[in-house]
């Protein structure tokens, strides 16, 4: 079904914010107002048209991440907005519903860019989407949360300037939509959460205070196969997942962020991975409307992606600020794919810190872990992937529609300190 035009403006600009309990207002960077971004929406078959302007001091960009479009479109280091200037990225939505999000991406300066500000959510709908029994109200029960840890001095600055220490910026406070200490009301037994750590190094683990399960709906790239009972859900930079929680009439209860296995790493005080936060509190009325179980069909527009009918195998080792002993290079071209193939990557985090792994353009299936079958709940739709220390990562993706020899997208660690550091590889599609 191909739909009609969507057109979006969108402009990066300056601006201050008073978080309560600051004494001054924090000078703060964000699109359409003074931080963040307003949610975009469109449903797939639509054809999407923006017009991104850049009016902050620097230099920067517009990444769709997670989207599936041509590389010139894609926002990465190689489309910069110079200040003043304005982008206009056309595409058509072609892709299952999913919980996508936008984010500068200048070549060293990402990690500054998004703690100050810059980032919204973009979301897809499709018919699979509209038909599934899940909560739908936007901004009733179904909420988006874009989670971030920020920390502001006495001044009331935000604080950027200890960038460059490992694991980059950790806050002190968890900013949610920009706010601090949110509450919801709620009047349905059952809420759909939209959760996209927003961080820029942060990796949280995410569960209602008293633990009780919540259901995982979706992960990066849109639904997954059936919905997965956790209690906690580890989420990296750049991640994202649909859970829907069940609610008791009356209760109170708090979405937390708990300390978090990141697996073997070397000084997990280091990484935050200790720390412990309340997320927003949900207040459900003393009578809810019902809400069924979820669940929903099947894509009819789904091909699955199969180890087999890959044409190759790469791979990719992440150490320090390099993946395969070098760092990004914009002028190198590191992979050169095939368009309408299949590939599985091995990707390696070989050392005793935190990493992850993002590919533009696509969202892969993990295939195995350390040869290992991955739990339910990795099983979805992923274009970022959290890498556990020591271990090795099979993914399978397909590259399609889109080919140009001229114009690379990029693979990288999300966590912003080492993707500005240079941990990130070009591909091209040809
Ligand atoms: Cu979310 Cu290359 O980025
Ligand atoms: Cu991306
Ligand atoms: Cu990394």
């Amino acid at each position: 079904a191909s739909g009609g035009v969507r057109r979006f403006h969108l402009t990066a600009q300056e601006g201050s914010i008073s978080w309560p309990g600051m004494p001054e207002p924090t000078p703060t960077w964000g699109l359409n107002g003074p931080f963040l971004g307003p949610t975009l929406r469109a449903r797939r078959g639509e054809n999407v048209e923006v017009t991104v302007r850049n009016a902050v001091p620097e230099t920067t960009s517009m990444h769709w991440h997670g989207m599936h479009l041509p590389a010139a479109m894609d926002g990465g280091p190689h489309q910069s907005i110079e200040p003043g200037g304005t982008w206009r990225p056309s595409w058509e939505i072609d892709q299952p519903a999913a919980t996508l999000w936008y984010h500068p991406h200048p070549h060293g300066a990402t990690e500054r860019h998004v703690y100050q500000g810059l980032a919204g959510l973009f979301l897809i709908d499709d018919e699979r989407s509209d038909s599934a029994r899940l909560p739908r109200e936007y901004g009733v029960d179904d909420i988006p949360l874009i989670i971030q840890d920020r920390r502001v001095d006495e001044e009331g600055r935000l604080v950027l300037e200890d960038s460059g220490r490992e694991p980059g910026m950790l806050g002190d406070t968890i900013m949610v939509n920009g706010t601090i200490g949110p509450v919801l009301e709620v009047a349905a037994q059952r809420l759909r959460l939209r959760l996209l750590n927003g961080s820029t190094a942060r990796t949280y683990a995410l569960a209602l205070a008293d633990e009780r399960p919540m259901r995982m709906v979706a992960s990066d790239g849109g639904l997954l196969d059936a919905p997965v009972e956790l209690s906690r859900l580890r989420l990296a930079p750049g991640e994202r997942a649909e859970v829907v929680v069940a609610l008791t009439p009356g209760e109170t209860v708090r979405l937390r962020s708990l300390p978090v296995d990141l697996g073997a790493i070397a000084v997990p005080a280091l990484t935050g991975a200790d720390d412990e936060f309340d997320v927003l509190e949900l207040r459900a009325a003393a009578s809810l409307a019902p809400a069924p179980e979820p669940s929903w069909g099947e894509d009819p527009l789904h091909v699955p992606l199969r180890a087999q009918d890959a044409v190759r195998t790469r791979t990719f080792a992440l150490q320090g600020r390099t993946i395969n002993g070098a760092r990004m290079d914009m002028h190198r071209i590191d992979e050169v794919v095939h368009v309408g193939t299949v590939e599985i990557w091995e990707v390696t985090n070989t050392e005793s810190v935190p990493h992850s792994f993002h590919v533009h353009d696509v969202q892969f299936r993990i295939l195995d872990i350390d040869d290992q079958a991955p739990p339910a709940h990795l099983t979805g739709p992923q274009d970022t992937v959290y890498l556990e220390p020591r271990r090795r990562y099979r993914l399978v993706l397909r590259f399609d529609r889109y080919a140009d020899p001229a114009m690379p997208y990029m693979y990288h660690c999300h966590m912003l300190l080492h993707e500005d550091g240079g941990m990130m590889g070009q591909f091209v599609v040809i």
